[in-house]
């Protein structure tokens, strides 16, 4: 699959080199630009299951004046924040519509880069409830949800079934088959994505949280990381490296590197988004068809996964943002929410694709995702939230690496987010 991608990704830079920027005030074949209609690009992380060009292909065939070029940035969160925000600080005006992740929507509207948008305009009330929220500033809707997401932990189930284990509901159980079972099949045991960037904030976020704790209350400034539950949460993933049911590469992986490694056989356990389900059943994988998917694990019970996703803005400098609107509607539509799922392996927002049987047969992970995403919890809305994410990264990957002690690790993080809340 990545082959293809890069080789895509070069066209597309010609793509944009010839077409983008040239059709900007000029009239392209086909319609002429008037007040807030014409061209537009529309800039995104890195779209790891290469649909998204297929899906807007639809949309330059249906309106020739309005045409949209893809401009794919990185695949790693971190990296397209801030080629996005470099673009949208210089002025520079290249990307009118941004596919931002649902972790950035408050830095992005409080710093007056994205546009506030009707609320009418958008069927929002077929949404997943909680997706909406992901959207939203000071009361405003700034972005229409696109793509939501959970994590999910991925298992083994033929080795499970061997071993005659069921796929693990606690920490304590995965723990268990983790050291026990995946050594005897000369697998590695769990891994997420465990690298310092966005990625592993979202992994001890949900190891905190699936323990009962949080980071930040609820006003996104008081610090609420010192409690005990934080400690178990951050516990789960210190003591697996220390113990050795981590593997030490994971300190290194983002979604990609794990993903690959649950596909070419290397793992019991991978807490991944749901777009590894398409790669790991696919045909150079060597677990397609032998591993299954459930909720991620907790205390005593099923966890709590992130809510991740990323939503369409529309850029203040947009040159053309009735255009990028009506885009926005055409991408959130039914129609191609269902393609996102289809040909993207991708979580739809749209609420009813999640019960309907044709889809569930074909993607059985349906259901439990569902009850992921309902039960999902949102990452500190802070409008400093990329601080606080680095924070979260450093601390965590330190102990990890390090083998220090969830108590010191957590007891760092509460004075780390508290100087950032001084520094405002
Ligand atoms: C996925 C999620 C996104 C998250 C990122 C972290 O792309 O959808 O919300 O921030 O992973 O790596």
């Amino acid at each position: 699959m990545r082959w293809i991608r890069a080789a895509g990704r070069g066209l597309l830079a010609v793509l944009v080199v010839l077409t983008g920027y040239a059709a900007s005030g000029t009239a392209p074949a086909g319609g002429t630009p008037e007040g807030g209609r014409g061209p537009m690009t529309l800039a995104t992380a890195g779209d790891l299951t290469g649909y998204l060009g297929r899906v807007l292909d639809g949309w330059n065939r249906a309106h020739p004046g309005e045409r949209v070029t893809l401009v794919e940035l990185p695949d790693s969160a971190d990296e397209t924040r801030s080629q996005m925000i470099t673009d949208l600080r210089s002025g520079a005006g290249r990307f009118d519509v941004l596919n931002i992740d649902v972790a950035w929507t408050s830095e992005f509207a409080a710093a007056g880069w994205i546009a506030p948008l009707d609320r009418a305009r958008f069927p929002l009330g077929s949404f997943l409830p909680p997706v909406v929220d992901t959207a939203t500033y000071d009361g405003k809707l700034y972005a229409v949800p696109y793509v939501t997401n959970a994590g999910m932990l991925f298992y083994r189930k033929d080795v499970l079934e061997k071993a005659g284990e069921r796929p693990p509901r606690t920490w304590a159980e995965l723990e268990r088959q983790a050291r026990t079972v995946a050594p005897r099949y000369g697998l590695g045991g769990y891994a997420g994505q465990f690298l310092p960037y966005e990625g592993l904030t979202v992994n001890a976020a949900e190891a905190v949280y699936s323990a009962g704790g949080s980071i930040l209350g609820d006003d996104g400034e008081r610090v609420t990381v010192d409690s005990p539950a934080a400690r178990a949460g951050i516990g789960f993933l210190t003591r697996g490296v220390r113990d050795g049911w981590i593997p030490r590469e994971a300190l290194a992986y983002t979604e990609e590197e794990s993903r690959q490694a649950f596909q070419d056989g290397r793992l019991l356990f991978l807490r991944n988004w749901p777009y590894a389900y398409a790669g790991a059943s696919g045909e150079d994988s060597k677990v397609a068809g032998r591993f299954g998917a459930v909720p991620l694990p907790g205390t005593d019970g099923p966890g709590t996964s992130v809510l991740g996703g990323s939503s369409l803005a529309v850029s203040s400098h947009a040159r053309h943002p009735e255009s990028a609107r009506d885009l926005i509607a055409y991408l959130t539509s039914e129609r191609v929410q269902r393609r996102v799922l289809t040909e993207g392996a991708l979580p739809p927002v749209r609420a009813a694709l999640y019960e309907d049987p044709a889809l569930v047969r074909r993607f059985p992970y349906l259901p439990a995702l569902r009850a992921s995403l309902l039960t999902a919890a949102p990452r500190p809305k802070s409008p400093h939230y990329e601080q606080v994410s680095l924070a979260v990264q450093a601390v965590v990957h330190d102990a990890m690496a390090q083998g220090q002690t969830s108590a010191a690790a957590v007891r760092r993080l509460a004075g780390e987010l508290a100087a950032i809340a001084r520094r405002r």
